[in-house]
């Protein structure tokens, strides 16, 4: 993907709203989705948003008026079909992790649901699917969480979208209420090691997912692998 200077930027920006292209987020309630909604709205990129997720978020008030919700049960996704029918672009946050779900709950949300869903958005007409995957991400590997990141990433692949990008960031930085007690001490540390290269902050992500929308991608390439690296590049252009 070429990097545009701002001012290019912002010209792309422009052309697209005129398309008034609508999209879905998957993970809006977490900490990379609730910065992708705000940075979304705050750009005003589509004309309307739809949050698919297992619980309605308390939004009030005229930020939100383009902005819709759908509750699932994403054991019973073929049920909600409809909801993934008519939107141009899908972003997907989703996940969890082996502490809180187990290794069977990671595999269902991080890998089934994940794919699940890009399919049910393929057939209901998304041309751009947006995946938050992982550094690690490889599905040979004999580790849990790296295969399943992996395997996540070959399930939306095959979906066979016009375009697919895949975000690999790094140790995530936010401000996480959740207790991850291996992720805090990691995040005390990286800020002081060469912070680029293995961290990045939500709101780096989100914004570098925003301009991989906007910014037209390599002709005929329709996967496109982002890693820690390019995710800084994209999501800091100012
Ligand atoms: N943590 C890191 O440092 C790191 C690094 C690289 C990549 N990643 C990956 O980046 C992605 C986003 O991470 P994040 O930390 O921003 O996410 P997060 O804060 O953990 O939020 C995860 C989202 O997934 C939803 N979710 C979790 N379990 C679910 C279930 N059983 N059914 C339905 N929805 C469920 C949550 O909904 P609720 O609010 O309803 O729970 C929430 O919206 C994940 O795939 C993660 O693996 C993370």
């Amino acid at each position: 993907m070429a990097v545009p200077n701002p001012e290019e930027l912002r010209k792309l920006q422009e052309s697209f709203r005129k398309k008034k292209q609508t999209c879905f987020i998957l993970g809006a309630s977490g900490e990379t989705g609730k910065d992708l909604l705000a940075e979304m709205l705050r750009q005003q990129l589509f004309s309307r948003v739809t949050l698919i997720g297992r619980r309605k978020l308390d939004l009030e008030g005229p930020l939100y008026t383009n902005v819709c919700q759908e509750v699932v049960d994403f054991e019973k996704l073929d049920e909600s079909a409809a909801v993934f029918q008519g939107h141009d672009v899908g972003f997907c946050c989703l996940g969890t992790t082996r502490a809180k779900s187990g290794a069977a709950g990671l595999i269902r949300v991080d890998r089934d649901y994940v794919v699940h869903s890009a399919n049910l958005a393929k057939a209901g007409g998304c041309r751009h699917f947006i995946l938050e995957s992982g550094a690690c991400a490889d599905k040979t590997s004999i580790l849990l969480i790296r295969r399943v990141k992996g395997e996540a990433e070959a399930g939306v692949t095959a979906a066979g979208f016009d375009h697919c990008t895949i975000f690999r960031p790094a140790l995530l930085l936010c401000d996480r209420q959740e207790s991850r007690p291996l992720e805090w001490l990691a995040r005390k540390v990286v800020v002081h090691v060469f912070p680029k290269v293995f961290s990045v902050p939500t709101v780096t992500v989100a914004r570098a997912m925003l301009n991989s929308v906007v910014i037209p991608g390599k002709d005929g390439q329709k996967v496109e692998v982002l890693d820690n690296a390019t995710i800084h590049v994209l999501g800091e252009i100012e």
